[in-house]
């Protein structure tokens, strides 16, 4: 029987399949890899091209109705990695994407201030030292084991930002240190990656890779208008890299130092934020469970007002779709952020590039519904020409990517894999796999054609050699939802065995009806 891995070894065990089977590898292994850049093998490619391509036709091509009853109005975007220096000055970025630092002077580590956790004396003696630690890494259990043998008991714990007077962080034990006392005051630290675009290192020509893909649609937001019919309310997608120099990248590709989003800009009428607002919620909440996640390990968090970024505190809301990761459990870790931004960026970009008003919507079809009410023309004139407000669903297609192979991962001793991937057939990076029972007797000649024919429409397997228990486990370690088998029968009658991944049942079908079987397979999906 099928059963799920406890959670402290199931990252370890996926973590081992994906380099295995080629899902995930270190990026630069040879060289001893570069911690936060993670490479897509041959599996893991499909897998995230899968994901890329699904949300590209269910929100570009073919977004559905909106909560007005007409059809989405959705148009995509490709924009450079590198934009003029302002966008970042004009977003906010350059100021305040940064996180507060902590340097150890003794080892030269630097932690996320807010990060640095403190085992401290039970009964807050207030000579005692003071055990620093990072949650989740070695140091974690080696302070404790420190702290309990010098209190004698199990000590507090207390975040390192309650500590404020000079005496009492002369006690902390940096996490990795020796000595008390080593950490520095902390320090903003920006997250973006800097370059120089042209010959000359200097100031004037210092450029951002971009730390997220949305400021190119804001940037390119007049260029639209002007380029394309889209009227308010409409949205620009994009999917692109983005890279931010985290402090501390973990638990895999989670947070990673380059990565790929997924991000809408949904252009409305501020008057009708609140549903445009909730429809995007409810909408991106559906469709990561329409692709597999649709069990207990996926939520949606509406954050609470202190949690809020600059920009959509004034807003209708903000939330998070969030998956249950091994890593996090029993906790959440954000896959998707859904906010009103309300119309904060192109109220900078309008400022920042001396566009101004130009870069206002009118709003034509507002116009006739209220010249239409009998409104007057100065009444009027504040209402049609807007900067518009913004619903922004911001995905990550890493972190989606990833989500996947853990939602997938179970571990099945009753197969000669052990384990199964269980992806959703839409998701899948092999959607079929083909074989003949035995290399010869025509077989390999007639699953080389079935293979040829299904490979136009599909990324299916054809594997011809060794004993069919080792290629189902191939398959089944690949999350491949289907094999047809050709057999002596085949040569008989025409049918072949169709293996159902997570079933294991077998049917015979007729090789003439496979493609017919696989096309009725991923439409239900
Ligand atoms: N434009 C809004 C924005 O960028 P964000 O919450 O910072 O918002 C959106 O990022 C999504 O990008 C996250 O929900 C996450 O899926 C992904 N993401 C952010 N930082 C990441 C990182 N360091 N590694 C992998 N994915 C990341």
């Amino acid at each position: 029987m099928a059963d799920t891995p406890n959670t402290a070894t199931k990252m370890e065990k996926l973590v081992a399949l994906c380099k295995r089977r080629g899902f995930i590898f270190q990026s630069s292994e040879i060289y001893g890899g570069i911690n936060g850049f993670w490479d897509y093998g041959p599996l893991g490619v499909e897998l995230k091209r899968n994901l890329k391509d699904a949300w590209w036709q269910d929100i570009v091509r073919c977004p559905g109705v909106g909560p007005d009853g007409n059809p989405i109005d959705m148009v995509g975007l490709d924009c450079t990695i590198i934009m003029h220096p302002k966008v970042w000055v004009a977003s906010g970025h350059a100021a305040t994407f940064a996180d507060p630092m902590v340097d150890d002077r003794e080892t030269k580590q630097r932690y996320r201030y807010d990060h640095v956790m403190c085992y401290t004396h039970p009964a807050g003696d207030a000579t005692a030292p003071i055990f620093a630690f990072l949650p989740d890494s070695p140091s974690e259990a080696k302070r404790k084991k420190e702290a309990i043998k010098k209190f004698g008991a199990e000590p507090l714990v207390l975040p390192y930002t309650s500590f404020k007077d000079a005496a009492t962080l002369a006690r902390v034990f940096a996490p990795e240190a020796t000595q008390a006392g080593t950490l520095t005051e902390p320090r903003q630290f920006n997250l973006m990656f800097e370059s120089h675009a042209g010959p000359l290192k200097d100031e004037a020509n210092k450029v951002y890779l971009r730390p997220e893909t949305a400021q190119g649609i804001f940037a390119n937001f007049r260029n639209v208008l002007d380029t394309s019919r889209v009227k308010i309310p409409f949205g620009i997608a994009q999917q692109g890299k983005a890279f931010r120099n985290e402090v501390t990248p973990r638990n895999y590709t989670f947070r990673s130092r380059e990565f790929e989003q997924m991000e809408i800009e949904f252009f409305i009428n501020p008057e009708t934020a609140l549903e445009w607002y909730k429809y995007w919620r409810d909408t991106r909440f559906a469709w990561w469970q329409s692709i597999g996640l649709a069990g207990v390990n996926l939520q949606l968090r509406e954050h609470d007002r202190d949690e809020l970024s600059h920009y959509a505190k004034a807003g209708a809301g903000t939330s998070d779709i969030e998956y249950k990761f091994p890593f996090t459990d029993p906790g959440f870790g954000e896959l998707e952020g859904v906010a009103h931004r309300t119309d904060y960026d192109l109220r900078q970009h309008a400022e920042h590039s001396g566009l101004k008003d130009k870069l206002k919507y009118f709003d034509q079809e507002l116009q006739l519904k209220l010249q239409a009410q009998g409104m007057s023309k100065e009444d009027m004139e504040a209402k049609i020409k807007y900067f518009p407000h913004v619903i922004e669903p911001s995905a990550g297609a890493d972190r989606g990517t990833l989500a996947l192979l853990c939602e997938a991962y179970t571990d099945d001793p009753g197969r000669p894999s052990g384990v199964v991937m269980k992806f959703h057939p839409r998701m899948a990076p092999i959607k079929a796999a083909i074989f003949p029972l035995v290399d010869k007797d025509g077989m390999p000649e007639i699953a080389t054609n079935l293979f040829n024919d299904l490979r136009r429409t599909w990324n299916v397997q054809l594997d011809i050699k060794q004993n069919i228990g080792k290629r189902y486990a191939r398959m089944d370690e690949a999350g491949t939802p289907f094999c047809f088998t050709i057999d002596t029968q085949t040569l008989q009658d025409q049918t072949v065995t169709v293996r159902h991944r997570d079933t294991l049942l077998q049917e015979r079908i007729n090789i003439a009806n496979v493609r017919g079987f696989l096309a009725d397979k991923m439409n239900q999906v």
